[in-house]
């Protein structure tokens, strides 16, 4: 039987009609800027957001980094949550690319307070580092899928603007944050001077991130974006991926919320596993078994072989998270083998 593989949203391939409409993609040179599938990706989530301009990159990563970049000049400090995926899974690509150094401040479920932010501005004194730019994570990944709250957005919007720095949203998942709560993807866009949105993790899409922003900003994003190397020719045929993922696969998201939400009951039921359901807000569920005395890793071996699939967050937190290539049966299935490991394994 084919295992069920809750290892991430990204591990999703792309349907028959998906496929269908890449095969028949009108493509051109995107370096020239001739690609009609790109242009009209860009010009999408560009409408979506409120932005002036969107550039296709090649993935959430290089769409984050080439916002540092654009937004900071060497010495510079970049405030962000410690658990954000800029900090820990980019690979040192803040002080790689643009020398920068990060400021982690401690969050609560991926969220940073204005307060917290206020604080850690550094005064102006040529002793310090330059405090130029913000970094939400939205929805957030190590907090569990966890939405940052509007409010708390709206807030640290003005004090950034009151004190000269940018705001970046990582919104790898924001797409996921708009389903769960119904606030517009332009009501997101307002509050931010530049936004990553991916198309290959719940939306289905095989390749591809979208950085968006100002025209000014976008323009010198294309320049970094030629000079590390993701020029990318007939790009229009994972654009247009990316375009049908967008208008196909958004709204069904809240079914991947619902799925989440069945496998955390479920994991919680256990009276030695601990799930944060506040934070279990979407398509991601963290399960902690300190309690249990179990170790994560050894969790994962014996989940895969009676075939299920996740990975280990921590010495004792796994990970699941919900996605596209998913039917109500993988759910059930997933359930049962959750119940039968735990029950093995604690009795
Ligand atoms: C919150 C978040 N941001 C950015 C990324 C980076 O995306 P990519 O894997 O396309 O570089 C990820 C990937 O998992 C993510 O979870």
């Amino acid at each position: 039987m084919k295992p069920v593989d809750l290892r991430s949203d990204t591990i999703t391939k792309p349907t028959d009609a998906m496929r269908r409409v890449m095969a028949e993609a009108e493509v051109g040179d995107d370096v020239f800027g001739e690609d009609p599938s790109v242009n009209a990706l860009q010009d999408k989530v560009a409408e979506l957001f409120g932005m002036e301009a969107a550039l296709f990159v090649t993935s959430g990563t290089m769409g984050n980094q080439l916002a540092i970049k654009c937004h900071t000049e060497p010495g510079d400090e970049v405030i962000c949550e410690e658990n954000c995926h800029s900090f820990n899974y980019e690979a040192g690509g803040p002080a790689f690319l643009s020398a920068v150094q990060l400021r982690p401040l401690p969050g609560v479920r991926g969220v940073i307070t204005t307060e917290q932010i206020d604080a850690a501005i550094r005064p102006p004194d040529h002793h310090f580092p330059r405090s130029q730019l913000v970094v939400i994570e939205n929805t957030h990944n190590r907090a569990g899928g966890a939405i940052f709250p509007l409010e708390e957005i709206k807030k640290i919007r003005a004090l950034t603007r009151e004190r000269h720095l940018k705001v970046h949203l990582d919104g790898a998942r924001i797409w996921n944050a708009h389903i769960a709560t119904g606030i517009p993807l332009q009501e997101y866009g307002r509050h931010f001077d530049s936004i990553t949105v991916c198309l290959s993790k719940g939306l289905g899409a095989p390749v591809g991130s979208v950085l968006a922003g100002s025209r000014a900003f976008i323009d010198r994003a294309h320049r970094f974006r030629k000079i590390w190397g993701g020029g990318m020719r007939q790009a229009g045929i994972i654009a247009a991926a990316g375009l049908y993922a967008i208008e196909h696969h958004l709204a069904r998201l809240a079914e991947d919320h619902a799925r989440a939400q069945k496998l955390a009951q479920c994991l919680s039921s256990h009276p030695k596993v601990r799930v944060d359901m506040q934070a279990t807000q979407t398509n991601i569920v963290i399960a902690d078994f300190h309690e249990t005395g179990l170790k994560a890793p050894d969790i994962v071996v014996t989940m895969k072989e009676h075939g299920l699939y996740c990975i280990a967050f921590s010495p004792t937190k796994l990970r699941m998270v919900t996605h596209l290539d998913l039917k109500d049966e993988d759910i059930d299935r997933a359930v049962q083998i959750i119940d039968k490991v735990l029950q093995e394994k604690l009795t």
